[in-house]
């Protein structure tokens, strides 16, 4: 879809249709929708009065305002009340006006960006918020069917308008457009079904993504793991056919070794259970389990195009879990990279075990802080649902600022505790510790787990991300299917990013 600016008389100029925002039972009708109105002979307004049309969240009318001035279509959407209103709402209309118009084939769309002196974003944000929410509900993915492609419909063009120069947006659609790249390939990375989205092409699209944006690449393939000592890595790889890879990207603008931010994403490609094996019902859904490392390599990209100042490595453990004559079993002690000794009691808790290895790995780095994805646990669906992401980790104010980051890019995530007492429902009578205990908190003990291979004083947070990201209902932002989750929180965040206040023990 392409993105343009455009300065002048959007009320006459052109022929797409025209999106048009109004909040709910607002008597103002905001600046950019009060031009077209003048120049349609109040029909918006007229509709307005009638009560035909409220401004409710989404709401949304068409109009033929033939034989006006304006005489192209236009569609109304609704933002809702001024109170409640944010960037994500704004969002959410532009994604939902632009659906609604592809499937009355309507592929192009003008947009002025709504302002007046009251609107609570400005010109800017305001610009970002609709490109960004366009590009996202336009999402597709079609690379794997053959039949009828001449069918699939395609949205061409947004223009976005504005009285000012266009100089003052472009900086937003570029911003716009690195999130929704960003995104829309952790989606396409996560719709990849496990036959196509191995180790070797996670590794492959990290190291396409690596090279266009000069970063620093590295696979540890089997053979340096093995030298390394990545035991827990190695005991889930050992199961499959396809080599296991720990991805290493390195976003460095200044050229200088300074202390980054350290970004690890769980890259089960297919989770099976492995010799622990799961039921067969949904077991197709574990393909999804390498969203955490999609969420990372689609940050690093928005990163890279942002030029954010800030050094940021990504670690992602790549591999399938299957059972096999090589697999690892329940019983088992492993010796991980860290030196500690696990016990496993289940080799479906495989994530934890590969981002044992990743988080001792961060060390050599010195983050200044490290932030984990993963679809870590069932138990945190049972808690949090389809909609929020659990929270933990040891530093209050990176936690903080993720969920804050969180609530501005929509992606909500809340705070679980990590109550170190349960770690003694770890306890192992042969091994350091072992890797699950029974059903109990599970994605606070999950969480517990991955502590102790955080390394000494270094602020970490961990996202358990296993109900967020496929979505099974098209909503205005995320088609039905993968959502992407991660890419946008973590951009925010980096992209206001400054040093922590205090290190955490
Ligand atoms: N990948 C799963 C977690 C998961 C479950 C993600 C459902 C998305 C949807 C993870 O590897 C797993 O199997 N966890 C086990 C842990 C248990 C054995 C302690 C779980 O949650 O059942
Ligand atoms: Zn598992
Ligand atoms: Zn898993």
């Amino acid at each position: 879809m392409e993105i343009r600016i455009q300065t002048g008389d959007f009320t006459t100029v052109g022929a797409d249709p025209l999106v048009l925002f109004h909040f709910e039972q607002d008597d103002r009708l905001l600046e950019v929708t009060g031009a077209v109105n003048d120049a349609t002979d109040s029909r918006i307004g007229g509709v307005i009065e009638a009560g035909d049309f409220r401004g409710e969240h989404l709401e949304h009318l068409l109009l033929f305002p033939q034989g006006s001035r304006t005489n192209q279509r236009i569609l109304l959407m609704g933002l809702g009340g001024r109170e409640e209103f944010t960037a994500h709402r704004l969002r959410d209309a532009t994604a939902q006006a632009l659906r609604i118009l592809r499937e009355r084939r309507q592929f192009r769309a003008r947009l002025p960006i709504p302002t007046d002196t009251e609107f609570p974003l400005s010109l800017e944000d305001a610009a970002e918020a609709c490109v960004l929410g366009g590009m996202l509900g336009q999402y597709q993915f079609t690379d794997l069917r053959t039949r009828d492609r001449d069918k699939i419909k395609r949205f061409e063009s947004l223009t976005i308008f504005s009285n000012e120069e266009t100089q003052r947006l472009t900086g937003s659609v570029h911003r716009a457009k690195a999130i929704a790249e960003g995104i829309y390939l952790a989606r396409d990375l996560v719709t990849l079904p496990a036959n196509l989205a191995t180790p070797t092409l996670l590794a492959e699209r990290a190291k396409s993504v690596a090279d266009q944006a000069g970063m620093h690449f590295h696979m540890i393939e089997v053979t340096e793991a093995k030298e390394l000592g990545m035991g827990a890595f190695l005991a889930v790889a050992r199961g499959s056919d396809e080599p296991g890879i720990m991805v290493v990207m390195d976003y460095q603008p200044s050229g200088e070794e300074v202390s980054p931010v350290l970004l690890v994403g769980k890259g089960i490609t297919f989770d099976s259970g492995g010799i622990s094996i799961k039921p067969a019902k949904d077991m197709e859904k574990m393909k999804h389990d390498m969203a955490g490392a999609a969420a990372v390599i689609g940050t690093m990209q928005a990163v890279a195009s942002l030029n954010l100042p800030l050094r940021v490595v990504a670690l992602i453990p790549c591999t399938e879990n299957l059972p096999s004559g090589k697999a690892y079993k329940p019983g088992d002690v492993i010796r991980s990279l860290s030196g500690l000794t696990i016990e496993v009691i289940n080799t479906d808790a495989e994530g934890r075990m590969v981002l044992a290895d990743a988080l001792t790995y961060a060390d050599r780095y010195k983050p200044q802080a490290i932030i984990d994805l993963a679809t870590l646990t069932g138990a945190c669906i049972v808690a949090l649902g389809n909609e929020i992401a659990g929270l933990l980790g040891n530093d209050e104010e990176l936690l903080a600022r993720i969920k804050a980051a969180g609530e501005e890019s929509g992606e909500k995530v809340w705070p679980l505790p990590l109550w170190d007492r349960y770690f003694d429902l770890l306890k192992s009578d042969v091994a350091d510790f072992r890797n699950v205990d029974g059903r109990k908190a599970g994605a606070i003990t999950a969480a517990i787990f991955l502590k102790q291979f955080v390394p000494d004083g270094t602020p970490w947070a961990h996202l358990d991300i296993a109900g967020c990201v496929w979505e099974e209902k098209d909503r205005p932002l995320t088609p039905k299917g993968a959502t992407g989750m991660g890419v946008h929180l973590l951009t925010r965040l980096l992209q206001d990013w400054q040093p922590l206040s205090r290190e955490t023990g």
